[in-house]
């Protein structure tokens, strides 16, 4: 049975019509969880993005392999079993659980995480984003403006990792020639940028919409050791987040930059607004 959301046609003629299920598993078992996408059958919405997109839970290179950059220092602690909050591998960021005790610390650098070379073992908790996301969400068809978007399938506590942002590791100049800046997603460490196109490759986080009054937030975080040393764009819930509302997160002012479309966010704070928006 489909679960139903919020739908956004809630209380109209149409709502006795279920959403279909359309796909099992965009994932294709690449995640903890199966990534169900459902219909809205009150609009229709283009599927082909399932069929042609492809599905990674990497950051990759134009050819499709795990993407390395050169090595910055990283640290190798020699804990046994779980490190303390003390240890120099941690940010201090993650209480017990693996949960983001304090949203500020987070946003604030770029949060460390153990390592391969660490000698803490796999389930110190300063390994979270690594592991990859636990609580399950599904691909739906929002509204004919924003087009599709994610939601929760359960109840996500506040602080908790939802995902990475993958898909192909792109350089500065090749950002500006790619025509469509849709599924780029950029962030800086220090004077290095770092970009990321979904467009042709990633998981379900390139579904996520943005709001003006986002319930997730992004935070650069590393991992790697070594040759593929690499900052993560990782995404944490802000809010609790009840099954079955979106996930949404704050594109920042240059994405909104040239966009010849207003905002559909429907948040009282919104700030890309067709009155409030300067086009171009
Ligand atoms: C990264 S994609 C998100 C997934 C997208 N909804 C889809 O169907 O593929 C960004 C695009 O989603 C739509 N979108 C996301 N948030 C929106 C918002 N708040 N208002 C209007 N459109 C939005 C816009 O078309 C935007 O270019
Ligand atoms: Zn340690
Ligand atoms: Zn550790
Ligand atoms: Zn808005």
């Amino acid at each position: 049975m489909p679960i139903l959301g919020k739908e956004w046609y809630k209380g109209s003629r149409v709502n006795k019509h279920q959403p279909l299920m359309l796909y099992e598993d965009i994932s294709h078992g690449c995640e903890r969880f199966a990534v169900p996408v459902f219909s809205n059958p009150t609009f229709f919405m283009d599927t082909l993005v399932f069929d042609t997109f492809k599905y990674t839970s990497r950051i990759i290179d134009n050819t499709g392999s795990l993407a390395s950059r050169s090595a910055t220092p990283t640290f190798v602690c020699r804990c046994a079993g779980q490190c303390s909050k003390h240890c120099e591998c941690s940010s201090g960021v993650y209480g017990a659980g693996g949960t983001v005790e304090d949203m500020d610390q987070l946003m604030w650098d770029t949060v460390r995480e153990c390592n391969e070379n660490c000698e803490c073992a796999l389930w110190c908790g300063n390994r979270v984003a690594q592991k990859g996301a636990m609580h399950p969400v599904e691909i739906f068809a929002r509204d004919p403006w924003c087009g599709w978007g994610v939601r929760a399938s359960v109840d996500i506590p506040f602080g908790t990792f939802v995902g990475e942002y993958t898909g192909e590791l792109i350089d500065d100049e090749e950002a500006t020639d790619r025509h469509d800046s849709t599924f780029l997603f950029e962030t800086r460490v220090g004077s290095e940028s770092l970009t990321i196109d979904a467009k042709y490759s990633g998981n379900y986080t390139r579904f996520i919409n943005h709001s003006c009054s986002p319930n997730v937030k992004v935070a650069n975080v590393s991992w790697d050791y070594d040759e593929i040393q690499l900052i993560h764009m990782c995404f944490y819930t802000d809010k609790l987040i009840k099954k079955g509302e979106e996930l949404t997160i704050d594109y920042g002012e240059a994405w909104w930059t040239n966009k010849k479309f207003a905002c559909m966010c429907g948040s009282a704070e919104c700030r890309y607004k067709a009155k409030n928006k300067k086009f171009g």
